[in-house]
């Protein structure tokens, strides 16, 4: 990669703060002086340092967000807020992106890195990753219901029909009185709105949602909403291996 991104991603400044830097010859490559911002190095095998300083660059940044209601699942947005303005400046300059996306008003685990082939293994229905969701439902969550989602129900909208994948709905509590279910969801899939829509097909509401975990990677329970962490290597291990 380029010297003036790696160090701007190491957060030495701008690429133009950075270039300034590189012309004050304090910058070395295996301990010779570069003033090209241009140059090629290579992060696994050369040392670079900066007034003596060796830089530690790592080329991935995989974070676990509990994301609170009201934030976009996006790098951008023209309206609202994004999980990347949740960051602090110096966690957001590898261009970490969200994997996958979690609705405006769904909360919990969402995952940031600029890992794309990850990011891929964890989205891809064919990797068969399941996400564990806790929803709160306007209506009676039956035995029918859940044996509807076993074998997969009906998505529609103006494209056309879709046959989801096996889910798994686990009801947690029901409050006849109030008409209400307390129950857990398991997905691989990642389709738009997919719970929430999963649930119309059986005629009740999802009031609440929130991912608990993907894979084996559970939702960090000292994660306050809109709180997040570094991966741990354990973690990071785990996803691979998911
Ligand atoms: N399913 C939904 O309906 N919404 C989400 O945010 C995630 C899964």
């Amino acid at each position: 990669m380029r010297l003036d991104k790696l160090l701007a991603h190491s957060g030495l400044g701008t690429r133009k703060e950075v270039k300034k830097l590189l012309k004050k010859k304090i910058v070395e490559v295996n301990e010779k002086i570069v003033v090209d911002p241009k140059t090629h190095v290579d992060p696994e095998t050369d040392v670079i340092t900066v007034l003596g300083e060796r830089i530690a660059y790592q080329e991935f940044v995989y974070f676990m967000l509990n994301k609170p209601q009201g934030v976009i699942s996006a790098t951008e947005d023209a309206v609202h807020d994004t999980v990347i303005d949740l960051l602090e400046p110096q966690d957001s300059l590898q261009e970490p992106h969200p994997v996958g996306r979690l609705d405006i008003d769904t909360e919990g685990l969402l995952l940031l890195t600029n890992d794309g082939k990850l990011t891929h293994r964890l989205l891809s229905p064919k990797h068969h990753v399941d996400k564990l969701y806790y929803a709160q439902v306007d209506g009676i969550v039956t035995e029918e219901d859940v044996d509807a989602f076993k074998t997969g129900v009906t998505l529609e909208d103006e494209f056309g029909t879709y046959e989801t994948m096996p889910a798994k709905l686990t009801i947690l509590e029901t409050d006849e009185e109030a008409g209400t279910s307390k129950v857990e969801i398991t997905i691989q899939e990642g389709k738009f709105h997919q719970v929430k829509r999963m649930m119309e097909t059986v005629g009740k509401k999802v009031t609440y949602l929130k991912r608990v975990a993907m894979g084996d990677l559970k939702l960090d329970p000292l994660l306050e909403l809109g709180a997040y962490r570094p991966l741990t290597e354990a973690e990071i291990d785990m996803l691979e291996n998911s």
